[in-house]
């Protein structure tokens, strides 16, 4: 049976495409999700995608991924550095969860240095622009 994979993203990534282009790149988070479906499909995959600009939409989502999902892909974005209830929330998941940034955070203001997800993550993927979405999903394969 195909796996299924819950792929969370987090404050502001809605203005995929619109926001920071020379940061985050031109495409739309709508074209991040299809790029991810047609990549996941070659790899018995399915994936449940899901956006958010609120702290607690995005831990609900983690606890219903507990009944459902194989494993999470999650780009936190500002609540990576600050959220401690996401943290919480994927400590209580007991699949692999893979952290993703589409810029190279490590190479940005400090206080985008630390994440809290960290300290749960299998892996942690920085810098691979929109495209990183898509290599994520090998980790599942
Ligand atoms: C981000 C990096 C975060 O520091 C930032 O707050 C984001 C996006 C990224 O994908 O590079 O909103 O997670």
């Amino acid at each position: 049976m195909s796996k299924l994979i819950y792929v969370l993203n987090g404050p502001n990534l809605n203005l995929l495409g619109k926001r920071q282009p020379e940061i985050y790149g031109h495409e739309t988070l709508a074209d991040v999700e299809e790029r991810m479906r047609k990549k996941a499909a070659t790899l018995d995959l399915t994936i449940e995608f899901f956006q958010s600009n609120y702290e607690g939409a995005i831990v609900e989502k983690i606890h219903e991924a507990r009944e459902k999902a194989d494993g999470i892909i999650i780009n936190p974005a500002a609540y990576t550095h600050t959220s401690v209830a996401i943290l919480d929330a994927l400590n209580a998941f007991d699949n692999p969860v893979v952290e993703l940034h589409i810029s190279n955070v490590h190479k940005r203001e400090a206080f985008r240095h630390h994440s809290f997800v960290s300290a749960r993550a299998e892996a942690v993927m920085a810098g691979f622009g929109t495209l990183g979405y898509e290599l994520a999903l090998e980790y599942f394969k």
